[in-house]
């Protein structure tokens, strides 16, 4: 234990704050979720056994994973009023901004009876998002569609009750194969939590204001649109697309390099990262047994993203600069493949964060410390001056 957990002094002088949810070491590449590594976890538990684990920091044994189970079911509906709600937006809104604004909604229907100092209510509030997130995610995709909103199936596992609510209709039912609820478990899992990042982190500040839980998953479906976290999953199909061919690469390569071109090699690099991305290396290989059982194992846009990935990592610039494959390099192919349109790809990251945005807010709630975050700056604006009658500026 002592040699993985001794954290340097600089280390603990930056930490925003105390968590013992998930441990990343961007050295080694290690990613822990309550300890146990997410290599065993992706490949060896159910999404909702990982909830279970993130929320209470255990492994539920099998009366609490049923128990869990159901509570999933009992929350999974939404209010019948959020279809009106739902039904104002543009038929080709974002299905990310018609995320936010539902979940944020949410505040409406529980803000007056929810007492945030409550441990059960903020339970309650835990598991109803985790529950009515897929739920929201599936209507979105539906009023994109132009199809009528598919009610969950209580007798569904969670992804494969997901994958109903997305594709059946009232005139021909969905049933998900298993290769799909396989691979929708094990990307679920792999993008549960993540520590301290962006969205995480703009979880936590609000919640320390004592916003409600609704609000505060909102802020964080908001932070991770942003291109430069979870939206990269979307932004890297665009860019295997622009790129079309393994011929131009070495173009688009120049154009990553090049301080004077917006243009970034999507998918790649991170902040903590600095080797490979342990998720990334499971995605890759989860993406062959996908597209293999999928009969599309010569799909062109995984066959460019792997020579991509190769030629980059023989560029000094990419590894002098430590820019490997990140999370969201390979995500987007499976769930292509899976027949998730591109602009769904960040809903379906925003759906199993949701898990690791509620455990950080019940952990930072049920910290009796817990003061307001005030994040501190330095200041390089003009010095004392005093005001001037507009007659003389
Ligand atoms: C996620 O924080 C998390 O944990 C996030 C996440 C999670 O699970 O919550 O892991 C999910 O957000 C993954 C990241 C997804 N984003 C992308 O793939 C977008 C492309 N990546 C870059 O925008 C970038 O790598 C970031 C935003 C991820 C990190 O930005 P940093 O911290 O500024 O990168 P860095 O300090 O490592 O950069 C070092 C150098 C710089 O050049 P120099 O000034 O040294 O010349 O590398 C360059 C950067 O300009 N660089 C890139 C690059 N990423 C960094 N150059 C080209 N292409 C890139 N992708």
């Amino acid at each position: 234990e002592a040699e993985i957990f001794t954290y340097d002094p600089g280390f603990m002088a930056t930490a925003s704050c105390h968590s013992a949810i998930t441990y990343i070491d961007g050295e080694a590449g290690v990613l822990l979720y309550r300890g146990y590594p997410i290599e065993q976890l992706a490949t060896k538990a159910s999404f909702l056994e990982v909830a279970y684990l993130l929320l209470y920091g255990e492994l539920p044994d099998e009366r609490q994973l049923l128990a869990f189970e159901e509570a999933m079911a009992r929350h999974s509906m939404i209010n019948e009023n959020l279809k009106g709600f739902l039904g104002g937006f543009h038929y080709d809104a974002h299905p990310m901004a018609i995320l936010v604004g539902v979940v944020g909604s949410l505040s409406a229907f529980y803000h007056d009876s929810l007492d945030i100092n409550d441990p059960q209510h903020r339970e309650a509030s835990a598991l109803r998002l985790i529950a009515q997130v897929p739920t929201i995610a599936a209507a979105a995709y539906k009023h994109n569609v132009g199809e009528p909103i598919v009610y969950p199936r209580n007798a569904l596992r969670y992804c494969a009750n997901f994958l109903h609510m997305m594709f059946a209709t009232p005139c021909a039912d969905y049933k998900p194969g298993l290769i799909a609820e396989k691979a929708l478990n094990l990307l679920f899992i792999l993008h549960a939590d993540h520590e301290q990042n962006a969205s995480t982190s703009t979880v936590r500040l609000a919640g320390s204001s004592g916003a409600n839980p609704f609000a505060c998953i909102a802020a964080g479906i908001a932070s991770l649109w942003g291109p430069a976290h979870g939206g990269a999953n979307e932004a890297v199909l665009d860019m295997l697309e622009q790129i079309g061919d393994v011929s131009n690469v070495p173009k688009y390569l120049d154009k990553a390099k090049d301080k004077d071109d917006s243009f970034r090699l999507m998918g790649f690099g991170h902040r903590v990262y600095k080797h490979y991305d342990p998720r990334a290396k499971i995605i890759r290989e989860v993406c062959h047994q996908v597209l293999e059982e999928l009969a599309d194992s010569n799909n062109p846009l995984f066959e460019l993203a792997l020579r991509l990935e190769e030629i980059a990592l023989s560029d000094e610039y990419f590894v002098e600069r430590k820019l490997y494959p990140n999370v969201d390099f390979y995500s987007g192919i499976i769930y292509r493949a899976l027949g998730i349109p591109r602009n769904m790809f960040t809903v379906m990251f925003a759906i199993a964060r949701t898990v690791g945005w509620v455990s950080h807010w019940m952990e930072m709630m049920a910290d009796p410390n817990n003061r307001i975050g005030r994040p501190r700056q330095i200041y390089c604006g003009p010095t004392h001056r005093d005001y001037l009658p507009i007659s003389q500026r």
